[in-house]
C-alpha cells in the first residue's frame, strides 16, 4: 500500500500538469488568471528543479540573494494590501509534483524577510507553499515607527492574509485544490503558528511551531535585561566568551549525568540548578583562566534566574542551563540586544534615540501594558482549534540561546491549566517535544536535525521529520510518540553521527543502557 506521506506522489488531478511543458505554460499564463481583491501580481515564472534562483528583490539585510530550488515549480510573486497604508509581499510556490497539501511558512526575529529556504524545503516535499514578508522589508524594526498597521501585519495579519490568498490561488492553480492545510515555522515563525492556533483556528489542519517567540513582549524585555547585568566588556561584571565556556563546563560537570549519560548534552535543563560559587577564584590565585571573580559569578547566576516584574510577577522564566557557549556572543556580549532596542524605540516609545543601555524593569511594565494586537500570543484556551480537529506539534531546543525553552514549558502548563486538561487529554491535539542538543531552531551539540528545515533532517520518514509526522497525524490519525533527531558530524546535511528519540513533554529522556548513549534504544522517556 502506498502511504500518503511517501514522496513523490501525484494527486490525480495533477496528472495533466505533470507534463513539464503543460506545467510551464500553465505557470506563465497564471498571472493573467488571478483576479483577487487587494492582490497585485508582480510576476509568475517557471523555475526548473536544480536552479540556483537569484533573488534580486530580496532586501539586502535579509542576507539571501540566492536560493537553490530542487524541484520544478511555478513561482508567483504578489503584493497584497492589508490596509490603506500597508501591504505584504507574498510568494506562492506551486510544485509540479504536488501532494494536494497547502502550507504556509513563517518569519524570524523582527523581519521583514520571506524565508525562501522554507519555501524551497516545503515545495520539495510536494506542498503548495506560501511565504510573506510579514508586512515590511528587512530585519530592522524601524518600519513600525508611527505605523500601527505595520505592527498589526507583524502581530498576526501577514500570515492570515497569506493563507487566505494562498488557499484561493492553490484552488485556482491545481484542479483538485488542496485537501489539507499545514504550517511550519520556528522562532517568530513559532509565535505565528501559535497565533494562528489561538486566533484563526480554521486556517490550518496541522501546525508545527518551533521555539516560539510567545510571551513576546516579556521575551524582548528579558533579552533587554541581560545588558544591565553584564555591563559593557570593560565592566567587572562582564564575562568574555572564554569565561562563559568555563561556566558551561562547570554546568556540564554538575548536570550532564542527571539523565544518566555523560555525553555533553543536558536532556532536561529544568533539573539542572548549578551552584556557580564553585567557580570563584581562590584568594591569591594568579592564574584566573578557569575561575571567575565573585562579580562574574553573580552575573552568571542572575542570567540563569527568572525575570520578575515591578510587582513581583514572573515576566519570563530563566535561561536554560547548557546554552552558555551559544548565547555568549549574542545575548551576553556587552551590548544591548538589537531586537529589544528596535521594539522599545519604534513601538514602545516612538523614540529612535532610545537606547537599551538605560533599560530598567519599569520599561518592561510600560511595554507589557501596551501589548499591541495581542502580540503576546499567550492565550491558553485552544478549545476552538481543538474542536475543528486541528493538531499542533510544538518543539523547543533544550539548548536554545535566544528563547528560553522554559517559556515553552510554562505555556504548556498555562494551556493545561486554562483548559483544565491533563497531558493525556492535551495529547489528543497538542503535543510538545523537548529537543535536547538543539540550539535556536537549529544547530546545537546534539541530535537537533528533526526536519524543521532544509538540510536539517535525515529523510522524510515521519519518525525523522516533524513536518511529515504532522502529515501522518492529520491524514492518518497516527500521532507522533517521539521525535527522532539526527546529530550531524559536521553541521546540517553532513553525515549522521547518531540519532536520539526525543520525548513528549512532560516525559524526559533518561539513559538506561545497555548500549552506548549513541544508541537511540538505550534511552527511555519517563515521567
Ligand atoms: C548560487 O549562486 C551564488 C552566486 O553565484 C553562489 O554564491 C552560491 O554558492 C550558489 N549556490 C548554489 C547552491 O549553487
Ligand atoms: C518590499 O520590497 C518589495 C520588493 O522590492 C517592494 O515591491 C515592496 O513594495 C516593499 N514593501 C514595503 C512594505 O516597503
Ligand atoms: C593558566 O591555566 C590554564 C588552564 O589550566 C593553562 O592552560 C595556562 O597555561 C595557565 N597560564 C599560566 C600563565 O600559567
Ligand atoms: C502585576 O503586573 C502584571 C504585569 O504587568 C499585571 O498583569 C498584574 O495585574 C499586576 N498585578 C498587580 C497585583 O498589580
Ligand atoms: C560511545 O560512543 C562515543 C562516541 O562515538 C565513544 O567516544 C565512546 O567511546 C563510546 N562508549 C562506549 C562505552 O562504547
Amino acid at each position: 500500500m502506498t502511504r500518503l506521506y511517501e514522496l513523490p506522489l501525484l494527486a490525480l488531478g495533477s496528472i495533466a500538469l505533470a507534463n513539464q511543458e503543460a506545467f510551464e505554460s500553465k505557470c506563465t499564463q497564471f498571472a493573467n488568471e488571478i483576479d483577487i481583491p487587494n492582490v497585485k501580481v508582480n510576476f509568475a515564472e517557471f523555475v526548473p528543479g536544480g536552479k540556483n534562483l537569484s533573488l534580486v528583490d530580496n532586501p539586502p539585510s535579509c542576507d539571501a540573494s540566492y536560493q537553490s530550488v530542487s524541484v520544478d515549480l511555478c513561482r508567483v510573486a504578489m503584493a497584497v494590501s492589508t490596509s490603506e497604508s500597508s501591504e505584504i509581499t507574498l510568494e506562492a510556490w506551486f510544485p509540479r509534483e504536488y501532494t494536494g497539501r497547502f502550507l504556509s511558512t513563517g518569519n524570524g526575529g523582527l523581519s521583514g524577510c520571506i524565508q525562501y529556504y522554507d519555501l524551497a524545503y516545503t515545495a520539495q516535499l510536494g506542498f503548495a507553499t506560501v511565504g510573506a514578508n510579514n508586512g515590511h522589508n528587512g530585519t530592522s524594526g524601524e518600519p513600525f515607527y508611527h505605523h500601527p498597521e505595520v505592527i498589526k501585519d507583524f502581530a498576526y495579519r501577514s500570515i492570515h492574509t497569506g493563507v487566505v490568498v494562498g488557499k484561493e490561488l492553490t484552488k485556482k492553480f491545481y484542479d483538485e485544490g488542496f485537501k489539507k492545510s499545514y504550517y511550519l515555522g520556528c522562532s517568530t515563525g513559532g509565535r505565528q503558528g501559535w497565533k494562528s492556533v489561538q486566533k484563526y483556528p480554521n486556517d490550518f489542519d496541522g501546525v508545527v511551531a518551533g521555539s516560539p517567540a510567545i510571551n513576546f513582549i516579556n521575551l524582548l524585555s528579558w533579552s533587554a535585561h541581560f545588558y544591565p547585568i553584564t555591563g559593557p566588556p570593560s565592566s567587572d561584571t562582564y564575562l568574555s566568551p572564554a569565561k562563559w565556556k568555563v561556566v558551561h563546563e562547570e554546568v556540564l560537570r554538575q548536570c550532564d549525568t542527571i539523565d544518566g549519560a555523560k555525553d555533553g548534552i543536558i536532556e532536561d535543563p529544568t533539573l539542572c540548578r548549578p551552584i556557580l560559587q564553585t567557580l570563584t577564584c581562590p584568594t591569591h590565585t594568579s592564574n584566573k583562566t578557569t575561575c571567575l571573580s565573585s562579580a562574574q559569578v553573580q552575573t552568571a547566576q542572575q542570567i540563569l534566574s527568572p525575570l520578575y516584574g515591578v510587582n513581583g510577577t514572573l515576566l519570563y522564566p530563566q535561561m536554560q542551563p547548557g546554552s552558555e557557549v551559544l548565547a555568549a556572543p549574542i545575548m551576553y556580549n556587552g551590548q544591548p540586544f538589537s531586537y529589544s532596542d528596535d521594539w522599545y524605540r519604534y513601538v514602545v516609545y516612538n523614540d529612535p534615540s532610545w537606547s537599551g543601555t538605560t533599560w530598567t524593569i519599569q520599561d518592561a511594565a510600560v511595554a507589557l501594558a501596551q501589548n499591541p494586537y495581542n502580540i503576546q500570543t499567550w492565550d491558553g484556551d485552544l478549545s476552538s482549534f481543538r474542536s475543528t480537529g486541528g493538531k499542533v506539534l510544538h518543539y523547543h531546543g533544550m539548548q536554545d540561546q535566544l528563547i528560553s525553552s522554559e517559556d515553552s514549558k510554562l505555556y504548556y502548563a498555562h494551556v493545561s491549566d486554562t483548559m483544565k486538561l491533563p497531558p493525556p487529554d492535551l495529547d489528543e491535539f497538542y503535543r510538545f517535544f523537548t529537543i535536547s542538543g538543539m540550539g535556536h531552531c537549529g544547530p546545537g551539540d546534539g541530535a537537533y536535525g528533526i526536519g524543521q528545515g532544509v538540510g536539517t533532517y535525515d529523510g522524510t520518514d515521519p519518525e525523522d521529520n516533524v513536518l511529515m509526522a504532522m502529515v501522518k497525524w492529520v491524514e492518518e490519525g497516527i500521532p507522533p510518540e517521539t521525535v527522532r533527531g539526527a546529530k550531524f558530524v559536521d553541521g546540517p546535511g553532513s553525515a549522521v553521527e547518531y540519532k536520539r528519540k526525543h520525548c513528549r513533554y512532560p516525559r524526559r529522556n533518561v539513559y538506561k543502557g545497555p548500549g552506548n548513549w549513541t544508541d537511540e534504544n538505550a534511552w527511555q522517556c519517563i515521567i
